[in-house]
């Protein structure tokens, strides 16, 4: 480590680095050993874009997916020079296109979405279409064949990110005539990755069968499991809060956090998605994934290290010490909601069982709050309530963690007005900020406390903003699978909801937690009813 590096500066004098076991309650974690090369390397901070010559398939490319994320990430990284400079994409679906049609289409939708599309003409010349019969080995043959020749015009070599973006029950299809077709093994020098997006199976058990799948066909190593929440600023940013501030992490725990909420709010409702959304309500759409992958945020030991296989490892041990729900008194832990008629942003809309494609008697939650605790020295005893809905009065993502109020305050309780303890809240939706909240004197004459917040504010920063599938692409392209998630977290989020998920799924129980609420409301009254039962 040089003597210049700014990490080891301090008012003019390099600073000697003591690396130390790092303490919890006075006992060293095992494992846990704070080493010098975590501190910063002189270029650490640069960027630098994949250079890897690379084709990027995408199955399922006549979908909403594709056309609303997909590509305009692509085209944004593009714009952005963040692209490797040898790469083409081939969009396939069932349906009968030509390269052309496909290219005009997607130049439509980037046009009313106002993108800047000076470059247009430049990135579609990369862009190709290719009709793909999900179920028959000669279209994948011939997939192949297309996959050399587009390769060839190019020059992307042998590698490719396959992208499925096609509805999750084909995966169990597709997967295995991609290993039959050649598509998954990688010829030398090369290498081949797949990206699959939730839902990830239905349950443990498909999970599983699902992993098996992909399994036969590739390796962990080229297998991306993307969760887009993980990739969001302010969720990352977690992790440089905790781990890089000395006044943070001994104060993470148990006897100074008194809870911790996770709630992630929507105004819109299921928009069209009704085949899927029936089928997965709430707890398999935002708790499975989302939900529980902000959660490992907030509550994951400190890796050894900022390295891949170190930061999946803290978190599937948080996977792993969730206490299974008490199924025999369930709505102590647990309020489903579904939205009725209402008025979101002073717009009439309607019940759930009103949108199309939904069954009249539909009991799929579209709101859950659960109470949650995880079993560890860390967390014993402290609740993390989680919290999501579609339909409700605003849009909200944000994890806040409440602290204990201060031991045998100096300070009578008239004095301390209307603030409340020290809580710290990561905003990642609408507005990504992190804000501190401390009691501070209210200027004059007397001592009198209020509330003050201190702020961090991402849209006052400059640097260039980047989307969260901006960022996934970017890591499947560099090989870097920090973000996605392995196998035995897949499965232990699962392991943890299914027998909830299928509890809840009998209708008897379903009709005695499911409560309504109208649309643009907070959702069921009765979730606040969670938090007044300390079940612990
Ligand atoms: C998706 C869910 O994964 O996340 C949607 O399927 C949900 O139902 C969406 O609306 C929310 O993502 P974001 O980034 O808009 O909060």
């Amino acid at each position: 480590m040089g003597g210049n590096t700014p990490a080891l500066r301090w008012a003019g004098i390099p600073r000697p680095y003591n690396p130390e076991p790092f303490f919890f309650h006075g006992v060293p974690m095992p494992d846990t050993v704070i080493s010098t090369d975590i501190l910063p390397e002189g270029d650490a901070c640069r960027f630098d874009p994949p250079t890897d010559p690379c084709l990027i398939v995408i199955l399922g490319a006549s979908g909403d997916l594709t056309s609303r994320k997909i590509i305009p990430s692509l085209y944004r990284l593009f714009l952005l020079a963040s692209l490797p400079s040898d790469f083409a994409v081939l969009g396939c679906s069932r349906t009968q296109l030509d390269s052309p049609l496909f290219r005009s289409r997607l130049q439509q939708g980037l046009e009313q979405s106002g993108a800047d599309m000076s470059r247009w003409e430049e990135f579609s010349e990369k862009l190709y279409y290719q009709q793909l019969l999900y179920d028959e080995t000669a279209s994948f043959d011939a997939l192949a064949a297309a996959i050399e020749r587009i390769g060839d015009t190019h020059q992307t070599g042998s590698n490719c990110l396959y992208y499925l973006a096609i509805p999750p029950f084909l995966f169990e299809t597709v997967i295995p005539l991609l290993g039959q077709a050649g598509l998954a093994a990688e010829p030398a020098g090369a290498w081949r990755r797949i990206i699959v997006e939730k839902p990830f199976g239905s349950d443990l058990q498909s999970a599983v069968r699902l992993d098996g799948i992909l399994g036969a066909s590739f390796s962990e190593r080229q297998i991306y499991r993307i969760d887009h929440y993980l990739a969001k600023e302010t969720v990352q940013n977690i992790l440089a809060f905790r781990f890089a501030n000395a006044i943070l992490e001994p104060l993470w725990n148990r006897k100074y956090i008194e809870y911790v909420e996770i709630c992630a709010l929507e105004t819109i409702g299921i928009e069209n998605r009704a085949g899927y959304y029936e089928k997965a309500g709430v707890l398999r759409d935002m708790f499975q994934n989302h939900m529980l992958q902000l959660l490992s945020v907030v509550a994951m030991e400190p890796p050894t290290q900022f390295k891949t296989e170190h930061m999946r490892t803290r978190k599937a041990a948080v996977f792993k010490s969730l206490r299974p729900f008490g199924l025999e008194n369930i709505s102590s832990h647990i309020v489903l909601g579904q939205y009725t008629e209402g008025a979101v942003d002073e717009h009439l809309v309607a019940g759930y069982r009103q949108e199309p494609g939904v069954d009249p008697q539909s009991l799929t939650p579209t709101f859950a709050g659960m109470k949650v605790f995880i079993d560890n020295r860390r967390w014993q005893g402290v609740p993390f309530y989680l919290t999501s809905g579609k339909r409700m009065r605003d849009k909200i993502t944000r994890i806040t963690v409440q602290f204990r109020d201060v031991n045998k305050s100096i300070f009578r309780k008239g004095m301390m007005s209307s603030s409340g303890p020290n809580r710290l809240t990561f905003s990642i939706q609408p507005h990504e900020k992190i804000a501190i909240e401390f009691r501070a004197k209210n200027p004059g004459p007397v001592m009198c406390l209020r509330p003050i917040d201190l702020e961090f504010r991402y849209d006052s920063e400059s640097a260039a903003h980047m989307e969260a599938y901006e960022k996934v692409l970017l890591d499947c392209l560099g090989g870097d699978q920090m973000l996605s998630l392995r196998q035995d977290s897949e499965e232990l989020c699962w392991a943890f909801l299914t027998p909830l998920i299928e509890d809840c799924e009998q209708c008897m129980r379903t009709e005695r937690i499911l409560h309504f609420y109208p649309a643009g409301s907070s959702g069921p009254v009765e979730a606040e009813k969670i938090r007044l039962n300390k079940v612990i």
